[in-house]
């Protein structure tokens, strides 16, 4: 366990881990909306030089720029759950959306790669599509980690907010 002057560093850090995740989501979220309006320029009209340049730039801003920002995100949220603790309802509801958000990712992914790297024709959806798939769980995180509702009337049942003292299944170390 984290004691003393390490726990005491990460305390006083919890603004530096703060700025870096909201920079990372801003890189996660703000890229997620740019690479299906750049796809939208993937018009078999346009030329074979053009086309290979969205091709490229998508690919690379997915692969080099947005999927490492989202893993920084999320890294940087987890130790904020921990160094806040944070175990509140508004988390976990968060945490639901985030879920959503990283499929919409893998979804957007999936697209380029379809149409960067498979062969024969593929067009990418209308560019409206993905990005309200996106700004959906990004508005109802931002309500969420903003407003950080109580949920008052929520209750959880004793069984999920109490330790159950139980064995597990197998032999633990005692410590
Ligand atoms: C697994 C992913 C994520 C985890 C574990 C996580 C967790 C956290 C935690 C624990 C905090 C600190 C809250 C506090 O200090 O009271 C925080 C702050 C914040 N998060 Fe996340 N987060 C994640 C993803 C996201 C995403 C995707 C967004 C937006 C699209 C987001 C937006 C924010 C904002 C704006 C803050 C600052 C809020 C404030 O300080 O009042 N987070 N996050």
């Amino acid at each position: 366990m984290l004691d003393g002057p390490i726990l005491s560093a990460l305390t006083a850090a919890i603004p530096l881990f703060k700025a870096v995740h909201v920079a990372a989501l801003l890189v996660w979220a703000g890229g997620l909306i740019a690479l299906p309006l750049m796809l939208s320029r993937h018009d078999p009209a346009v030329s074979a030089e053009d086309y290979a340049i969205i091709r490229r730039s998508t690919h690379l801003s997915y692969t080099l720029f947005v999927t490492p920002a989202a893993v920084i995100a999320i890294i940087a949220g987890t130790w904020l759950i921990f160094l806040r603790e944070v175990f509140t309802p508004w988390l976990y509801a968060k945490l639901a959306f985030v879920a959503l958000l990283v499929v919409v990712h893998a979804w957007v992914g999936f697209i380029l790669a379809k149409v960067a790297e498979k062969p024969g024709e593929h067009t990418p959806p209308a560019p409206w599509l993905p990005i309200m798939a996106i700004l959906l769980p990004v508005i109802a995180i931002l309500v969420l980690v903003l407003g950080k509702p109580t949920f008052g009337w929520l209750t959880f049942p004793e069984w999920l907010s109490e330790p159950r003292g139980r064995q597990l299944l197998f032999d633990v170390p005692s410590r």
